[in-house]
């Protein structure tokens, strides 16, 4: 498949649900991406290209992703954001991993709407790292009308002075996270988008860097959230940036822009207490002739009902921490354990969970297979309601927030998205149950 694979050909109107089978074979392989005009990197690829082919379907829509493995060690795809059933959740409590040479076919409905991404979920420090991600774009029947709509997949790569990857790991990288200068939209360093005047543009972002913060900005300009990870919220919002941390998508209508501007698509000056970034460029947006418009973005996107009240009780902790170690340099701990067992939830029993960062630096909280809604941040409620499976927790705060387990039983798990402290021990599997009875069976142990 194209990577721009359109879908004019989709069978079903627009207004009416879809349930065809969207069928994509992924190959995992070693190629070379042109990053920049002659500057040619050896990346892991789906397909030969980073990102992987954007996935595309509409709400309702079976995905069938037939993953082959032609890289030289083990692989999985994981689907970030999908409310799929466990088992094709793509780590490895619930499936083996993908040898060299094997292929795995993963299959499930996908119920919402929404900017998603999937990626590897093995070896990710190493694996995303080289671009085996991409995005996965979910349509609802009733979608705004925007003149053009764009995925934009921001990533940064760490390279030596020879333009290869830089060698992996060692204690700062561990500690930090990786975090490289050169800065990626789609695969491209830098690149320049060419937008026309008059015109409304939808955006749809991910943050696929390994451990990077983008405090995203479009040239300072006033833009329009429509939707966090979980799809959209309830009305758009105006802002002039919105910070993404990795793994985190934001869905944006931009413009409309005046003939001849050039806008510089920037991540903002942000510390996240494990290294401080300057304003730096992610591309250039210039702005040629008018053209007409035809966007109309409602009022109204869709109704929130908020999941749980603001004195709702905690019911669980989840302590993120870490500590020295003289094997590693640092442990990254969730409950005071690396690589953490939580206990079982109970379907249908509210999830009303505490998010402690007792370290001293941020970190984006993920959680696999359903979606949250943020009651508090240390006490203080977010500006506007969402759903989303990402929040960032700032240094010794609280996050509190509320979920519920719909009836898909199995093994889950939630990590920090900094991959090398996912890799570090900063994770937990638990498992869903169908009642408390039938839980706590004995887990096996997962490090990625
Ligand atoms: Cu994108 Cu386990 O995560
Ligand atoms: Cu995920
Ligand atoms: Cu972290």
């Amino acid at each position: 498949m194209r990577a721009d694979h359109s879908f004019a050909e989709h069978p079903h109107a627009a207004s009416e649900p879809s349930q065809s089978e969207v069928v994509i074979d992924l190959e995992a392989r070693a190629a070379d991406w042109e990053i920049a005009p002659g500057r040619t990197l050896r990346c892991w690829t789906y397909n030969g290209q980073v990102p992987g082919p954007t996935i595309e379907a509409r709400v309702g829509d079976t995905l069938v992703v037939r993953l082959k493995n032609s890289l030289d060690e083990p692989t999985t795809i994981h689907f970030h954001g999908i409310r799929l059933p466990s088992a094709m959740d793509g780590t490895q409590v619930v499936q083996p991993t993908v040898a060299p040479g094997e292929s795995f076919e993963y299959r499930f409905m996908v119920p919402d709407a929404g900017t998603f991404w999937y990626h590897s979920h093995h070896n990710e420090t190493v694996q995303v790292e080289r671009g085996l991600y991409g995005a996965l774009v979910i349509r609802g029947v009733d979608e705004p009308v925007v003149d053009r709509e764009r995925v934009l997949v921001l990533d940064d790569m760490k390279l030596n002075r020879k333009g290869e990857f830089a060698k992996f790991g060692g204690w700062v990288e561990q500690h930090t996270g990786r975090e490289g200068d050169v800065r990626l939209v789609n695969g491209q360093s830098e690149p320049e988008l060419r937008v026309s005047a008059g015109q409304m543009e939808r955006w749809r972002i991910v943050n696929a860097s390994n451990a990077r913060y983008v405090r995203l900005s479009v040239g300072d300009r006033r833009f329009s959230i429509l939707g966090t990870s979980g799809g959209f919220i309830e009305a758009p919002v105006e802002v002039s940036e919105v910070l993404l941390p990795p793994g985190d998508r934001i869905d944006i209508v931009v413009g409309p822009f005046a003939e001849g501007e050039v806008i510089s698509l920037d991540s903002l000056a942000y510390d996240r207490h494990a290294g401080k970034r300057n304003r730096e460029r992610f591309a250039t947006v210039r702005v040629g002739t008018a053209e007409r418009s035809s966007a109309m973005i409602p009022d109204r996107l869709r109704t929130i009902e908020p999941l749980a009240p603001n004195n709702a009780v905690t019911n669980r902790l989840v302590k993120l921490s870490e500590r020295l170690s003289i094997k590693r340099g640092t442990d990254f701990l969730i409950n005071d354990e690396m690589h953490h067992t939580d206990k079982p939830v109970t379907v249908g029993e509210l999830q009303i969970w505490d998010i402690e960062n007792a370290s001293h630096m941020d970190h984006p909280f993920h959680l696999h297979g359903f979606f949250f809604q943020v009651i508090d941040v240390n006490g203080v409620a977010p500006a506007f309601l969402a759903w989303q499976d990402t929040v960032n927790v700032p240094p010794k705060s609280h996050v509190r927030i509320a979920w519920m387990p719909d009836d898909r039983p199995g093994l889950w798990m939630y990590h920090c998205h900094i991959l090398e402290h996912h890799a570090g021990g900063m994770m937990a599997n638990f498992e869903v149950v169908r009642t408390a009875e039938t839980g706590s069976k004995a887990m096996p142990s997962c490090h990625t």
